[in-house]
C-alpha cells in the first residue's frame, strides 16, 4: 500500500535509508566484510582476473560504478555490456572470469539469457537483485538479495541504490580476498557506507529544493545532464529516470565531452543538469556550467553545501550536504534527480508510477 504517500515512486524514494541500513546490517564480520552468497572459497575470489556485469536500464548504470569500484580496489578488469549487445557478440572469457549479473526483477529476459550464456562458456555467475527465488537467483551459482523489499513504481529508485551498495560490499571482498586491500581499508569504506542512509535523509528533507528546479523545465523540449568520473553515472540515470516518466527527451554526457557535439544544443533557456559536488574535478566541472551559462542555458546543478562558487552562478542548486568519499556521492546525488523527475512529470501530468510503453519487468529479448 501507499502507506500515506501519493504514488509508489515517492514512497520508494524515501525508503532508501531503510533499504540501505537493512543491506549493510551484519555485514562486517572478523575478516572484513562477509558476502557468503558468493558460495566461492577465498582461494577461488582470489583468482578471478576478469569480471564481466551485466544487466539492462537503470542496473547496467550501477555495473558502470561497479566497474570503478571492482577495478580501483580490486584491480581486476571490469567490462560492462547491456544484456542485449552481449547476447549477439563473443565475451573474452578467461578460466577464471567472474560474471555479475545485476537484475531488479531477476526476470529481465535479455540478462537470463546472457547469464546462461556466460555459464555455458564456463563463468561462475553471481546474482545481484531483489526477488526472492526469481530466475535470476534460481540460476545463478549465487546470488545477493539487496532486500530492498517490493519495488512498484516502474521507474527504479530504491533498488538503483541498493544494487549500488551491494557491488560495493562485491569490490571490497574481491579487493580482500586478492590482497589489493587490508581489512583496515575495507572497514573504513564500510564505515562511509554506513553514513549513506542518514546522507539520503537529509537529501530527501530538502525535496522543496526539486520541486522548485522542477519549473526549470516547464516549457522544456529537452535537457541535458552532465557530470565527471562516477557522477557522469549519475547524469546518465538522471536523465533515464526524466525521459522515462515525465516523457521529456533528456540526454546524458560526461561533461567533458559536451564540447565534441552537445553544446551545439544549447541556447536560451536551455535546460542544463550538472552534478558538481567537491571532488578532484570541480574546477573542470565548474568550467561546463560557465560555457552552458555563457550560451544562455539555465544551469540546474547538484553541489556540496558551502560551494560558494556554485551558488554565484546557478539559480536553482540541488544542495547535497557533505559524503565521506568520492564514489559515496552517487548514492547521494541520485536521490535529488529522483525527486526532480518525480517533480517535473507531475507538473506534466504524467502517471509517474506506471510511464507509457513500460513494463516493470521486461521478459521479451
Ligand atoms: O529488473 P531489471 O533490473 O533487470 O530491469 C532492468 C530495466 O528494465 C530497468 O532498470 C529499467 O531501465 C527501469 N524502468 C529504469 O527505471
Amino acid at each position: 500500500t501507499l502507506g500515506g504517500y501519493s504514488d509508489f515512486m515517492a514512497k520508494e524514494i524515501a525508503e532508501q535509508p531503510a533499504a540501505i541500513s537493512r543491506l549493510l546490517k551484519d555485514r562486517l564480520g572478523k575478516h572484513g566484510v562477509e558476502l557468503d552468497e558468493l558460495s566461492m572459497s577465498n582461494d577461488d575470489l582470489a583468482a578471478i582476473d576478469r569480471v564481466y556485469m551485466v544487466a539492462c536500464g537503470t542496473s547496467y548504470h550501477v555495473s558502470l560504478i561497479a566497474r570503478e569500484l571492482v577495478q580501483d580496489w580490486a584491480k581486476i578488469p571490469v567490462f560492462c555490456e547491456y544484456a542485449s549487445e552481449l547476447n549477439y557478440k563473443e565475451p573474452l572469457v578467461t578460466d577464471h572470469t567472474l560474471c555479475v549479473i545485476i537484475t531488479q526483477s531477476g526476470e529481465t529476459a535479455d540478462t537470463l539469457t546472457a547469464a546462461r550464456r556466460m555459464k555455458a562458456l564456463g563463468c561462475k555467475v553471481f546474482a545481484i537483485t531483489n526477488v526472492l527465488g526469481s530466475s535470476a537467483a534460481r540460476e545463478s551459482d549465487g546470488t545477493m538479495y539487496i532486500q530492498a523489499g517490493p519495488e512498484v513504481c516502474v521507474a527504479s529508485t530504491k533498488a538503483y541504490t541498493a544494487q549500488m551498495v551491494a557491488s560495493a560490499l562485491l569490490a571490497l571482498r574481491l579487493a580482500l580476498a586478492n590482497g589489493s586491500m587490508d581489512e583496515d581499508e575495507v572497514r573504513g569504506h564500510f564505515a562511509s557506507l554506513e553514513q549513506v542512509p542518514g546522507l539520503m535523509e537529509e537529501v530527501i528533507s530538502r525535496r522543496w529544493q526539486d520541486k522548485q528546479a522542477a519549473r526549470v523545465f516547464r516549457n522544456a523540449k529537452s535537457a541535458l545532464f552532465l557530470g565527471r568520473g562516477v557522477n557522469s553515472t549519475t547524469a546518465y540515470e538522471g536523465a533515464l529516470k526524466l525521459k522515462e516518466i515525465s516523457y521529456l527527451h533528456a540526454e546524458a554526457y560526461p561533461a567533458g565531452e559536451m564540447k565534441h557535439g552537445p553544446i551545439a544544443l544549447l541556447e536560451p533557456g536551455f535546460p542544463v543538469v550538472a552534478i558538481v559536488p567537491a571532488d578532484h574535478v570541480h574546477d573542470k566541472t565548474v568550467s561546463n556550467i560557465e560555457e552552458s551559462i555563457a550560451r544562455g542555458a539555465t544551469v540546474v546543478a547538484v553541489a556540496t553545501d558551502g560551494d560558494e562558487r556554485v551558488a554565484k552562478l546557478c539559480e536553482n542548486v540541488l544542495w547535497i550536504p557533505p559524503c565521506p568519499e568520492e564514489w559515496i556521492v552517487p548514492l547521494v546525488a541520485v536521490v535529488h534527480l529522483q525527486l526532480l523527475a518525480r517533480y517535473v512529470a507531475r507538473a506534466r501530468g504524467c502517471d509517474v508510477d506506471k510511464p507509457r510503453n513500460l513494463a516493470k519487468s521486461v521478459t521479451v529479448e
